[in-house]
């Protein structure tokens, strides 16, 4: 395996040294972070609850704040969850990285020593993009932002360039103006190489899944695991067992992605995210064209790996009460333009008969 790496630089790709040691029973590190994450997950999901009064019946909560760990099969556990500690552990400090290098840059400018939440930086972000396909505007002068371990969702009708922001994050497209950063960095003028370092630290979970259709579900997971170079074969494959486990597709690693549900090839995608040990991951349309079961199961998962892997997320999505139960911001897209972009409260009491009609139409319920 590779030299320990500075986790805070934001520049290099992660790394890890700590696999190749023998493995370690699991409470510090692991059980430290999954604890935070699962008391943190409850403050915010009780007060998301006290907020709309929309109850969840208990299970649910349960489900929400247990420790991703539990699903893992205890013979591959020890390994499981020193990567996913790991994976927590990097991301806290690239959050704490942030606010440190807020802070100098407002130390130097006006003096201040203390940030909160507010003045943090953007851990992503689009400064007055513009993107255009020939004729057809699709975005235009758009601006919003996620910071770090934060969720942003983005809303929309059809066609809006819901995914086209998406793919423009992860460099697959670029933009005829404006500014876009991306763990930080403004990604520009990267090449595709420097491009492929920032994508291991933002992930993309697409609508169909994009696997590998030639290789098992097994290998789509490894390969992430597989690219780093520093791993033994039997750590890769308790990581890719307890992948799957976490994403509820235990034993499903020989099968091949045409033999899977949409769901099913969504759920490996993530587990294939979470393999990269990513800083951030961008889920397009996560709980659409499943069954509501399916959907449910999809929108706890991504709330757990928010909560206890500390993951920046950015969801597109048209299901308000999941995004109310997870968005820290919303952005509402319309007409080429950023039509709403604030927090879920804000949303809620916004008049904006455009927001308004959106949601009745798609029969969500906003709160009154
Ligand atoms: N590679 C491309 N070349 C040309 N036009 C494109 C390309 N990608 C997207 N578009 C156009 O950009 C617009 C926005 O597409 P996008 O896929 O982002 O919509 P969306 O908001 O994700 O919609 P949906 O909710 O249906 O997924 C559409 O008019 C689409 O035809
Ligand atoms: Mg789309």
């Amino acid at each position: 395996m590779s030299e320990p790496e500075q986790r805070s630089d934001p520049s290099r790709p992660r790394e890890s040294s700590r696999l190749s040691e023998p493995s370690k029973p699991s409470e510090p590190a692991g059980s430290s972070v999954s604890v935070a994450g699962a008391s943190r997950s409850g403050s915010e999901s009780a007060a998301v609850q006290r907020q709309t009064g929309a109850e969840e019946p208990g299970g649910d909560q349960e489900q929400i704040e247990k420790p991703l760990i539990e699903d893992v099969s205890a013979d591959v556990a020890p390994v499981v969850e020193e990567f996913i500690a790991e994976a927590a552990q990097a991301n806290l400090e690239e959050e704490a990285a942030v606010a440190a290098e807020t802070s100098l840059r407002a130390d130097s400018s006006n003096g201040a020593a203390q940030k909160t939440t507010e003045e943090i930086a953007p851990f992503i972000s689009f400064e007055h993009v513009s993107k255009s396909f020939g004729d057809t505007v699709v975005l235009r002068d758009v601006s919003f932002y996620v910071k770090p371990g934060e969720t942003l969702c983005i809303f929309g009708r059809s066609g809006v360039g819901k995914s086209v922001s998406l793919q423009i994050l992860m460099g697959f497209l670029k933009v005829d103006r404006g500014t876009v950063r991306v763990a930080g960095q403004e990604i520009g003028g990267l090449s595709e190489r420097e491009m492929q370092d920032v994508r291991r630290k933002v992930t993309m979970v697409f609508q169909n899944g994009a696997l590998f259709d030639s290789i098992s579900v097994g290998e789509n997971v490894a390969f992430p695991l597989r690219e780093r170079g520093d791993m033994q074969e039997d750590q890769i494959l308790q990581v890719v067992k307890g992948l799957l486990e976490m994403v509820g597709m235990a034993g499903m690693d020989s099968q091949l992605p045409a033999e899977l549900s949409t769901g099913m090839k969504r759920s490996v995608a993530i587990a294939r995210a979470l393999a990269a040990q990513p800083s951030a991951v961008l889920y397009d349309e996560p709980t659409t064209m499943v069954d509501p079961l399916m959907g449910h199961l999809l929108g706890s998962l991504i709330q757990r790996l928010k909560m206890q892997l500390h993951l920046t997320s950015i969801v597109v999505t048209h299901d308000m009460r999941f995004a109310e139960r997870l968005a820290d911001r919303l952005v509402f897209l319309h007409d080429g333009g950023v039509r709403f972009f604030g927090t879920t409260e804000e949303m809620r009491a916004s008049q904006d008969p455009v927001l308004r009609e959106f949601f009745s139409k798609d029969e969500l319920v906003v709160p009154l």
